[in-house]
């Protein structure tokens, strides 16, 4: 199995790596987050978001797994179904989707609660999406919270029903604003009723079957590295395990089973809320660098926090996870600029570290940057490195020195064809 992660704080355009290398695998298998992910790709020149199906959704013969670490929120499972039928009818998301019985639901109170204690005093204020993923992980620890094979369970409706009403009522009792109970109730049984008929499966099974028989399996990751839950820069992170080891536990497949994991970074590097981001800039580049490469949240359209690359984290990234490729994006953004900065190391406490978790963040660091001269060409023209202007050369070259891992992929557009295969 192969794996696919985004090696910072998310919104890499892993999406459109993904459905670049989606073509070579047999099944493409989500393994954690929920529908607070957004990846984006293009399908017949329109731009489609997916939020919780796989991206292995828009070729034919691809499997599509929604695994066991995944958040599963069926009334927008059955939106997004929707959504890519009415986009093509050939598509038939339903006859190559399978989803994990042992994945957990997210219940429709929850996003009351994320917003609940994200406005309370006595939470942090994350600046999550909100979606009720923080509530479903945080159940499932506490070990309460309902999986997908429970929908089968005869009283399963009628437990739900009890808990809905519990959690509406305690919700109410906290002030918060919430649609009344009767439509509420409706709506999650009527999606419950649609992702009954849908392919539920112990996955784990068909993976580890699939990988034995010799087909290929892309593990696709959501979020990205310094949002996991462990080792991202906590409290401000996601619920989930972002990394590579979450791909095992996500989907039940061993460590000795795993192959390439691909790392995907923006070719500078944007944050989205709050948290410790080292290489930061404002003013005039950070507004340049965020009108062109449109970076606002996708969700919520409120403008990314925008930096430098930063080759510290990024090492701290390539070792949690083990990458052995890389590819970068979004290197037309840079094109035009006059200088390009890279963070190669952070002082503290007058000394220059070239690799730290970013918990060292806490105590007072600068980034040390080097500088680069930009590039200006016409990027259409670039079909392969040989292409490439002697400056974006040598910034790559740089990039590769520093991490010690090839990058196989540079990006340079949205669309599917805009990339440079390097090897
Ligand atoms: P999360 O899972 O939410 O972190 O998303 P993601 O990493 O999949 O990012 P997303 O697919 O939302 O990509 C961000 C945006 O960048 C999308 O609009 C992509 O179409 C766009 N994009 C991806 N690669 C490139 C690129 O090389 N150049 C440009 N200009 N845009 C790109």
């Amino acid at each position: 199995m192969d794996i696919l992660i985004g090696l910072q704080w998310g919104d890499e355009g892993k999406g459109k790596i993904i459905d670049l290398i989606c073509q070579n695998y047999d099944i493409v298998a989500r393994f954690n987050g929920g529908a607070n992910a957004g990846h984006t790709i293009y399908y017949k020149e329109k731009k489609v978001t997916l939020n919780l199906i796989s991206s292995g959704i828009f070729f034919p013969e691809t499997t599509n797994i929604l695994g066991t670490g995944v958040a599963l929120d069926p009334i927008i499972l059955n939106e997004e179904i929707l959504k890519l039928k009415s986009i093509d009818s050939k598509l038939k998301p339903e006859e190559k989707i399978i989803i994990s019985e042992k994945a957990h639901l997210v219940l429709p109170t929850y996003k009351y609660f994320d917003q609940y204690y994200e406005e309370s005093s006595h939470y942090p204020t994350i600046d999550t999406t909100k979606m009720g993923i923080a509530h479903t992980y945080s159940n499932k620890m506490l070990r309460s919270n309902p999986r997908v094979a429970d929908i089968f369970s005869p009283d399963f409706k009628n437990d739900i029903e009890k808990t809905l009403f519990r959690q509406h009522n305690e919700l109410s009792s906290f002030g918060k604003e919430i649609p009344e109970f009767k439509g509420m109730l409706e709506e999650y049984f009527k999606a419950l009723d649609f992702l009954k008929k849908l392919n539920i499966q112990n996955t784990e099974f068909i993976i580890n079957k699939a990988i034995k028989e010799g087909k290929k399996v892309l593990a696709e990751g959501a979020q990205a590295t310094m949002l996991d839950i462990d080792y991202g820069t906590y409290p401000y992170v996601t619920s989930s395990s972002t990394i590579a080891a979450g791909a095992c536990t996500g989907l039940g497949v061993s460590p000795r089973n795993i192959n390439k994991i691909f790392g995907v970074t923006k070719a500078y590097c944007t944050r989205v809320g709050k948290g410790v981001f080292p290489t930061e800039i404002n003013g005039e580049i950070a507004d340049e660098l965020r009108e062109k490469g449109n970076e606002y949240g996708s969700n919520t359209n409120r403008p990314r926090r925008i930096g430098w690359l930063d080759i510290p984290a990024l090492k701290y990234a390539i070792m949690i996870n083990g990458i052995t490729n890389i590819a970068i994006t979004k290197m037309d953004i840079l094109n035009g600029m006059d200088m390009i900065q890279v963070c190669t190391g952070y002082e503290i406490d007058g000394e220059i570290r070239d690799i730290a978790s970013l918990d060292l963040q806490r105590v007072n660091s600068k980034p040390v940057f080097k500088d680069f001269n930009g590039w200006n060409k016409n990027f259409s023209d670039i079909l392969d490195e040989t292409s490439f202007p002697l400056e974006l050369k040598q910034f790559i070259d740089f990039l590769e020195s520093q991490l010690g891992v090839p990058v196989k992929y540079i990006s340079t557009g949205p669309k599917r064809e805009q990339v440079v295969i390097c090897y």
